[in-house]
């Protein structure tokens, strides 16, 4: 089954430039997807599209079999949460607590189930002890936590993160991606990143390479990443694993093709061993 369908897509936002050019691609439900491509590719502008923010001028999208018209347009909102890039731009609560209670409100959630929502969400992002905290107090990372939280709350089906690393440091990088690995884990939900981050790519199902509005590459991150012609051209890094592959290859040592550091590490010890 896919959780989203796009098919012959285009969108401009003035007369002078088309910003999705015909574009075609599917999601699998339940899966990790990355969406990678240098900026102004038009990563976002597809996040936007697929949560109903934008009009598109032709083409498709089908969400969870659903077509995205202004007859579906609140059915299809409420099926998608996106997470933003700037932490310090999703808050509205003066407390944690009032922040994921915000869009629960909005829909009208019963007081005596806003509660368990709220600890329960705080839970999955390991926010609980924060709930009286105010927003501002907090680090990036945590910040970018209870924005999850807040999405998560309202039960979406897909989830996009449109960058939501991308200005955090290193620890705080770490917490959101071991959140992101950790939902993807223990739900069922559809799970849409867009990331600069490859290692985030390389753990994913699939990736979708954007360039110049069109899509470059689809498929899983072994067939993205063996494509190093292709990468090139649309100037896309690969995992640092491969890179070190590609030069113990060149002086005679073959350890196959791993897109972590885990699996050549585990890799390397074990030819190790049998020299
Ligand atoms: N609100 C806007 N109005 C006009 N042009 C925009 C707007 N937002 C983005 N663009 C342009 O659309 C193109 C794609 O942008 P975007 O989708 O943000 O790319 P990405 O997320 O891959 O960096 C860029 O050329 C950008 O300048
Ligand atoms: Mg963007």
């Amino acid at each position: 089954m896919k959780a989203i369908e796009v098919s012959h897509l285009t969108f401009a936002y003035d007369d002078t430039k088309t910003t999705i050019d015909d574009i075609s691609f599917s999601v699998e439900e339940g899966s990790y997807t990355t969406i990678v491509g240098h900026n102004g590719s038009g990563k976002s502008t597809v996040a936007k599209l697929l949560a109903g923010l934008l009009e598109k001028k032709s083409g498709e999208i089908k969400l969870g079999g659903l077509d995205l018209n202004m007859k579906n347009l609140t059915a299809i909102r409420s099926m998608i949460g996106i997470v933003f890039q700037n932490p310090d731009n999703q808050f509205i609560g003066s407390t944690v607590r009032d922040d994921i209670a915000f869009g629960l409100e909005n829909h009208c959630v019963p007081q005596e189930q806003m509660d368990d929502i709220i600890n329960l969400n705080a839970g999955k992002v390991k926010m609980t002890k924060y709930l009286d905290q105010e927003p501002t107090r907090l680090s990036g990372g945590q910040k970018q936590r209870v924005a999850i939280a807040g999405v998560l709350a309202m039960k979406p089906k897909i989830l996009i993160f449109d960058e939501a690393t991308s200005m955090l440091d290193p620890q705080g990088k770490d917490e959101i991606k071991k959140v992101i690995t950790q939902i993807h884990e223990e739900s069922s939900l559809t799970i849409l990143s867009i990331t600069h981050d490859i290692d985030e790519v390389a753990n994913s199902d699939a990736v979708i390479a954007m360039n110049n509005g069109k899509i470059a590459m689809a498929g899983t991150p072994h067939e993205v990443f063996s494509d190093e012609k292709k990468l090139k051209e649309i100037q896309l890094d690969i995992p640092f694993s491969m890179k070190m592959q590609g030069a113990l290859k060149r002086r005679g040592v073959n350890v196959g093709n791993h897109l972590t550091m885990e699996g050549l590490v585990k890799e390397l010890c074990q030819y190790n061993s049998n020299m």
